[in-house]
């Protein structure tokens, strides 16, 4: 079902970290441009299990590129679809009410069988996925859940990606090394842009719903909405109107259920590192555009030319 090879290019070496290497590319047999780098370990022993899992028909997935904004929709997903239970979304870890399927196959230091975890969550379970659409589980087609993705600039996207790299994955390399292997889709979860172009173009079916982080920094209120339409839930405008001040960038950024602080300290102390916050936060910017302060000339021009390449199938919202 897949081929699973070394890239042949040396910009791969030097984005590995102590916390995430052996990046393997795995591609579909049925159709090679569907490819995706994951490390090995995760090749050993997840994909299978993901790809034959059981799903039901009221799971919610939330599935997007790394960095699109994926806790934030989590958490607004996760309160809408639980009649906005306050109590509990500041009680409970995020990542326990909402697990991260495929995250122990990231690297060995995650000590928990997240694919083990996810499955057995009580209906409806809230799951979390980073994966492409060809390596997602197939009875997501078949029994149709209703899935959330979200999409973001790709620049944005690629630099908070490097942050997270340097911080969280103790990347040591330079961003102008992390800036080409991304426009090479040579970082974890590449390519980028075939990830959004599969789900941009099975956006209309009923089960899906394609969200823009741009949009929900435009108008969160709005897209609470369309999340809310999507899940069959009513709430009052008074309602709404505090659900967005609890997903705001200040709050969700002070939330500790939400901002993966002690995720972040658990790796950084793993791998030798002292955790400061004043260095690194995980909800850190939060910007559309951000990119413009923190991209060279021709690191702009690297990714102008990857985004370039899906012009023609995504209209990107910025
Ligand atoms: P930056 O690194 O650009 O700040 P993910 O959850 O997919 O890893 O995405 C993380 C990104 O979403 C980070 O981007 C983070 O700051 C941003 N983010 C999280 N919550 C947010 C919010 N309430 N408002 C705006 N951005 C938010």
């Amino acid at each position: 079902m897949y081929n699973i090879e070394i890239p042949d290019d040396e910009i791969l070496k030097k984005i590995e970290t102590p916390l995430m290497h052996n990046f393997v590319k795995i591609s579909s047999k049925e159709d090679p441009t569907k490819f995706c780098i994951m490390p090995q370990h995760f090749a050993d022993n997840y994909l299978e299990r993901i790809k034959n899992m059981e799903i039901f028909e009221d799971d919610i997935w939330v599935v997007t590129f790394p960095k699109c904004g994926t806790t934030w929709t989590q958490e607004m997903t996760w309160m809408i679809g639980h009649n906005l239970d306050y109590k509990t979304s500041l009680e409970v870890q995020l990542d326990e009410r909402f697990p991260f399927v495929e995250a122990g196959g990231l690297t060995t230091l995650i000590p928990v069988d997240t694919f083990e975890k996810t499955k057995n969550m009580p209906r409806p379970r809230f799951i979390k996925s980073h994966l492409p659409l060809f390596l997602l589980p197939d009875q997501l087609w078949t029994v149709k859940p209703k899935i959330v993705y979200v999409a973001r600039n790709p620049k944005d996207t690629a630099v908070s990606w490097y942050h997270h790299h340097r911080n969280l994955h103790g990347y040591q390399g330079t961003k102008a090394d992390f800036i080409e292997a991304f426009g090479k889709d040579l970082v974890l979860f590449s390519p980028m842009n075939n990830h959004v172009i599969d789900f941009w173009n099975i956006r209309f079916q009923q089960n899906i719903l394609f969200l823009f982080f741009e949009d929900m920094k435009r108008n969160l209120s709005q897209e609470v909405k369309k999340v809310m339409k999507f899940m069959e839930k009513d709430y009052s405008q008074d309602e709404i109107d505090k659900l967005c001040v609890h997903l705001s960038f200040d709050s969700i950024k002070n939330n500790k259920m939400v901002n993966k602080e002690g995720d972040i300290k658990y790796l950084m102390e793993t791998t030798g590192r002292e955790y400061n916050p004043q260095n690194y936060t995980f909800i850190r910017k939060g910007k559309v555009g951000g990119y413009k302060k923190e991209l060279t000339v021709e690191e702009n021009d690297i990714l102008d030319e990857y985004i370039k390449k899906a012009e023609f199938e995504i209209e990107y919202q910025f």
